[in-house]
């Protein structure tokens, strides 16, 4: 019977062996397998952030020699876009925004010293939907509101600014070619 033990012992000694060695590489494979799944996230992720860096830097200086060659037409061209969509000159705009006293109530890119807190930022304007929270941002609605906002909006806290009608033209062909944010 010490026998049939040791055999009964070998068997499950070899049964624990083999299942044991069998066990060894399947245990160590989802190991292994975890491992590398979880290094190589960690291994990987700063090579791709260093080829995507690249490739994001490679579309930055691409762009801007693309702008640069391209800029002076670009920016004929949205002006005459805008003139046509308001009839005004954005030129002329600066200077009236400052003279107006836009430019003590908002930020406005690329006017001197424009940058007012009062009301809103009026960078990226061409974006919003609605002027002052109720009218439909079109080019005739902007004129109206440059010069009279408190006629239109009793309630609003920007006052009727005394533009002239061609300066609010100026004006709002300005403002529909300051870049989209
Ligand atoms: C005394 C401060 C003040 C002055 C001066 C002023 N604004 Fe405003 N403006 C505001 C305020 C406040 C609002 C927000 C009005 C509202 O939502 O009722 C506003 C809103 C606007 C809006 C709508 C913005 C949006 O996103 O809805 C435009 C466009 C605008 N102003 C342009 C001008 C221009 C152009 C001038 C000059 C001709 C001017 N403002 C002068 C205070 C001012």
């Amino acid at each position: 019977m010490p026998g049939s033990d040791e055999r009964a012992g070998g068997v499950p000694e070899r049964a624990r062996t083999d299942p044991g060695t069998a066990l060894a590489p399947s245990a160590g494979a989802p190991i292994e397998a975890r491992a590398i799944g979880g290094a190589a996230p960690a291994r990987r992720s700063p090579l791709v952030r260093r080829v995507l860096g690249g490739f994001v830097a490679l579309v930055v200086v691409a762009g801007g020699v693309t702008a640069v060659a391209e800029g002076a037409s670009r920016a004929g061209q949205r002006r005459a876009f805008v003139a046509a969509l308001t009839g005004g000159d954005p030129a002329r705009a600066p200077e009236e925004m400052i003279r107006y006293g836009c430019a003590g109530c908002h930020r406005i890119p690329g006017v001197p010293g424009a940058r007012g807190r009062v009301g809103p930022s009026l960078a990226g304007f061409v974006n919003r939907p609605f002027i002052g929270g109720v009218l439909e941002n079109t080019p005739e609605n902007l004129v109206a509101w440059v010069r009279e906002s408190r006629t239109i909006d009793s309630r609003t806290a920007m006052p009727n600014t005394g533009a002239t009608i061609e300066a609010a033209r100026d004006i709002a062909a300005y403002l529909y070619a300051l870049r989209p944010d």
